[in-house]
């Protein structure tokens, strides 16, 4: 039987940059759940189909083959064969994501992606609804979270370290309306599992979030 962790929360949390580390010191992969998403909606975005149609959508999911493979420790996303890793992060692909997710046939497709890959491996994955629905059985679940107005603020410094403008005000409106959309919709919302530790990485550093998380998932596996 494979070793499972589950880690859910909001955009912004940190939990790919915690999950990243916590794979490592623990030699688990890490499975980016929200990557998966992204092709699906990067795969919609190159067919020209729009992905506010959801008739379209649930036709057209089946002919993108989402596959996943680790090369050099890193998670790579394959779409019908094709490295999209590169990809994924453009504006117009996350704001694609995050229609696509919200249906049921698309879900369907990539929890089973998850499924599998859980089953063959031991993991660390991340998303809105691993302890919830993917993996209701993993053997530590963390609901890690951050108040939004941290979560603006790092996001905030990340862009100005790019030298891109920004308003702060403005990333806060809009994580706080994407996550009324997460925890609102009608398939799997993001939720905390009742098993999950809650965990507020607020005024932790990434340091104490991930000690933290290896602390839970060491008594587990006891
Ligand atoms: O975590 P992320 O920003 O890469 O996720 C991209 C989109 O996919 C985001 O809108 C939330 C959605 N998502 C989801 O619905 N379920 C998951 N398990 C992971 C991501």
């Amino acid at each position: 039987m494979s070793f499972n962790i589950a880690v859910d929360g909001p955009a912004g949390a940190g939990k790919s940059t915690i999950a990243k580390q916590v794979a490592k010191k623990l030699s688990l992969i890490y499975v980016d759940t929200g990557a998966m998403y992204r092709a699906m909606a990067l795969f919609m975005v190159r067919q020209g189909i729009d992905v506010e149609n959801e008739e379209r959508v649930i036709k057209n999911c089946k002919n993108a083959d989402i596959t996943i493979k680790y090369e050099n420790g890193e998670q790579v996303v394959y779409l019908n064969g094709e490295n999209v890793n590169g990809l994924l992060r453009k504006e117009e692909v996350s704001s694609a994501a995050s229609k696509v997710s919200v249906i049921k046939e698309v879900r369907e497709q990539l929890v089973a992606l998850q499924q599998k890959l859980a089953a063959s491996s031991d993991c660390i994955m991340d998303g809105r609804d691993i302890g919830t629905c993917v993996l209701p059985g993993a053997d530590a679940k963390i609901f890690l979270t951050a108040s939004s107005a941290v979560r603006a603020k790092r996001r905030y410094d990340e862009l100005t370290a790019k030298g891109e403008e920004c308003d702060l005000a403005q990333i806060q409106a809009d994580i706080e309306e994407r996550d009324f959309r997460d925890m609102n919709r009608e398939n799997s919302p993001l939720k905390q599992a009742e098993d999950a530790v809650f965990v507020d990485s607020s005024y932790m550093t990434i340091e104490e979030v991930v000690n933290t998380i290896i602390e839970i998932a060491e008594k587990k596996r006891k």
